[in-house]
């Protein structure tokens, strides 16, 4: 399939979504990390060849994408994401600008854009904004305020004014450990104070070797923000049951942030 022809989102274990069916069920440190899909294990090896950079183009070349083929619903988005924004937990924003870095095939971020947001969607790799561009114009009901870019999340050219929502899935947990205080310098130059960063955290379940994708904790992302320093605070911290699928059944969290007025020290 040429990397720009229309691809419907991917089948495997689409899940209804329902308001209202949480059920909490917390991670445990008993739990261990499931094996290494056999799409994990191409992703890391094709990182290994060409880099971090270059192999997310390549991965997205070779349709190796392992992280779509968890529950999602049938649009392509995570369940937690519908279900944290409608449960009235935090005021969503519903004017300004929404960022999805890492936005793979952008499926959040067409979305997050039917919210009423100027949304952007950007991911270093070129073939996966060709990828969200053809999942974008295959919609019948394409929302026109959603715009992609390949870009990298550290270094691209912030708007005026920044944004109102940050929606960051599979991207904090895909990018080396390293790269995770510029993530939260980033984050925190970009979204102006009063807005929100919601983040479905996974995975969670205790230290796995490597990555992508690398173990992450709340206390990781609450670091690389300074949420420690009143840069943030946190607003919604709850597991969900609404993933699934048994891949990330008990080992995620949907977390919201709100940025505060303090200026990045
Ligand atoms: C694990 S995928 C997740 C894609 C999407 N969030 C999803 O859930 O379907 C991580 C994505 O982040 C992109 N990426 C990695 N580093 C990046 C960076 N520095 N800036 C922007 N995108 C990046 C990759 O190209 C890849 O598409």
């Amino acid at each position: 399939m040429p990397a720009s022809s229309p691809r419907p989102p991917p089948a495997a274990a689409p899940v209804a979504y329902t308001p209202g069916t949480v059920v909490a069920r917390s991670y445990t440190s008993e739990m261990s990390a499931p094996p290494i899909s056999a799409g994990v294990q191409r992703l890391r090896e094709i990182m290994k060849e060409n880099g971090e950079e270059a192999g997310w183009d390549k991965a997205w070349q070779e349709d190796v994408t392992p992280w779509e083929t968890h529950d999602r619903t049938t649009d392509g988005v995570r369940p937690l994401l519908k279900e944290v924004l409608d449960s009235g937990e935090f005021p969503v924003p519903k004017e300004g600008r929404a960022l999805v870095p890492g936005c793979g095939r952008g499926f959040d971020a067409v979305f997050i854009a039917r919210l009423g947001l100027e949304t952007w969607g950007i991911d270093l790799s070129t073939r996966a904004v060709e990828r969200a561009e053809a999942f974008l114009n295959s919609q019948l009901d394409a929302p026109p305020n959603v715009h992609f870019q390949t870009a990298d999340f550290l270094t691209f050219p912030i708007p005026q004014d920044g944004f109102t929502l940050a929606y960051d899935y599979t991207f904090f947990c895909a990018i080396p450990p390293p790269l995770r205080n510029p993530w939260g310098k980033r984050m925190t130059e970009l979204v102006h104070p009063g807005g929100y960063l919601v983040a479905v955290a996974w995975p969670l379940d205790g230290e796995r070797e490597g990555g992508p994708p690398y173990s992450v904790s709340v206390d990781a992302y609450e670091e690389a923000l300074g949420v420690g320093r009143g840069l943030w605070t946190k607003v919604v911290d709850r597991p969900s049951e609404l993933s699934a699928d048994g891949v990330h059944k008990g080992r995620e969290r949907v977390v919201v942030w709100k940025r505060e007025g303090g200026a990045r020290m």
